[in-house]
């Protein structure tokens, strides 16, 4: 049991689920919010000038244990989330093997338990080895502390089994998280189906093979009067389903990534895999159509994608490199940049796509708030706080990120779970990593 007590002092403490957006003191002892007026022996910390967040939480993360441990580890992908303003990270199951069965779970469990920083919320494959054909099993994962079903890196085809899986899901309450993307149209596809695809001479990925399978999810989730989850929207066909969706009534909910948000596929022109990534980067109508998602809450959460990969893959001609850009110590920064000091969402608005918006995906009260007796996770923001990425400074394992040397305003400063400083670049607070 954790005994030290803090009262942080002084910081603009924001938490839209309370709808909070004032200077207030927050305390904090035995890892749980405590009321900071009962605490005598506490160390104050002063935050003047700072945000103080509940803990951000990341629904979407490739740690790639097991298997691939020369690209990330927990312990590494972990101390990436902390340095980067995470607390809590969901856990991608397509490792090898995939996590498609309790027993890889529990391995999950018993590593993070030696190793992680932050919180690490398994998710669990939808079809066994996720290959589309056969359904895990998803009633015997809730009790194992699964938090959500996902196939992603690939798409379930076959819709009737996806019906199925959402109602059979439903009666658990296991949140169904998709990567929407149909295959035929997919296939063998490296970037955009667009101007740049033709130029390079490589064979494009169309919206419609993202919007096909968004439209048959939202459609399927009505029949199953159930939820479903959209991972990684890119394209502004997916964004005008999604809303359309919400208008009608149908629960979706979907995610976006800081690349998607603030890239377009003309980087892909001088051939930089640092740029391949699925979905693919597509063009700006669709960039500012994610954007307008964001702003209306058609997009309810901003989620990484984090996908480490080993530098001698990503040095491979494009065509034969592997999909996917590492996120976590960038995003904070890079959504500072180009959504709050653009003027495009408030600092609470922002806030909520890291708090509340993924803790309603995962249907979890106890995540993305502050209050008395819940876990202490907590993110403090230097928003103002001008800087060059340096990939080199990074904790991840991989260095595949196309923002190295970026010029940004923002930064998450200090990162605390269950009352723990973990990571900390404060005067004076040291943390655990
Ligand atoms: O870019 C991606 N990388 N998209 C995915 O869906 C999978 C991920 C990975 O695992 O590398």
């Amino acid at each position: 049991m954790k005994t030290k007590s803090y009262i942080f002092k002084g910081a603009r403490v924001i938490d839209p689920k309370k709808k909070i957006d004032s200077v207030i003191d927050i305390g904090v002892s035995n890892g749980i919010f405590t009321d900071p007026k009962t605490l005598n022996n506490a160390e104050v910390i002063n935050l003047k000038n700072k945000v103080l967040t509940p803990g951000f939480i990341d629904l979407h993360v490739h740690l790639r244990d097991p298997g691939g441990k020369d690209r990330e580890t927990i312990e590494t992908g972990t101390m990436a989330a902390a340095a980067g303003g995470f607390t809590t990270v969901v856990a991608m199951p397509n490792t090898s093997p995939v996590v498609d069965s309790t027993a890889a779970v529990e391995y999950l469990r018993r590593k993070a338990q030696k190793t992680a920083v932050v919180n690490v919320l398994p998710a669990a494959a939808i079809t066994k080895n996720s290959e589309g054909k056969d359904m895990t099993g998803i009633g015997s994962f809730s009790k194992a502390g699964v938090v959500a079903v996902t196939d992603d890196g690939r798409c379930v085809q076959n819709s009737d089994l996806l019906l199925h899986v959402l109602e059979y899901a439903k009666t658990f309450n296991m949140p169904v998280l998709e990567h929407c993307e149909e295959d035929s149209l997919a296939e063998n596809g490296h970037a955009h189906d667009g101007y740049w695809a033709a130029v390079n001479g490589l064979k494009g990925i169309p919206k419609s093979a993202e919007a096909i399978m968004v439209a048959r999810d939202i459609a399927l989730a009505k029949e199953a009067e159930t939820t479903v989850h959209i991972q990684h929207v890119s394209a502004d066909e997916s964004v005008y389903l999604i809303r359309d969706a919400k208008k009608r009534g149908i629960n979706v909910t979907a995610e976006v990534t800081p690349h998607h948000l603030s890239l377009t596929d003309d980087c892909i022109k001088n051939f930089d895999t640092r740029y391949k990534v699925n979905p693919p980067l597509r063009t700006e109508t669709d960039r500012q159509a994610l954007i307008e998602g964001l702003k209306d809450n058609t997009i309810d959460v901003i989620a990484t994608d984090h996908a480490p990969h080993a530098e001698t893959d990503k040095l491979k001609e494009f065509a034969y490199a592997p999909f996917g850009m590492i996120g976590l110590e960038t995003a904070v920064p890079i959504v500072l940049t180009e959504l709050y000091h653009r003027d495009v969402l408030s600092l609470s608005e922002l806030v909520a796509k890291f708090t509340t918006g993924p803790a309603e995906v995962l249907r979890r009260d106890d995540l993305g708030t502050i209050e008395i007796g819940l876990q202490a996770d907590l993110t403090v923001l230097d928003v103002e706080k001008e800087h060059a990425v340096n990939k080199h400074n990074f904790y991840s394992k991989s260095r595949n990120t196309p923002f190295n040397r970026k010029k940004v305003k923002g930064k998450a400063v200090c990162t605390v779970v269950g009352g723990e400083i973990v990571y900390s670049e404060l005067e004076g607070l040291k943390g655990k990593i």
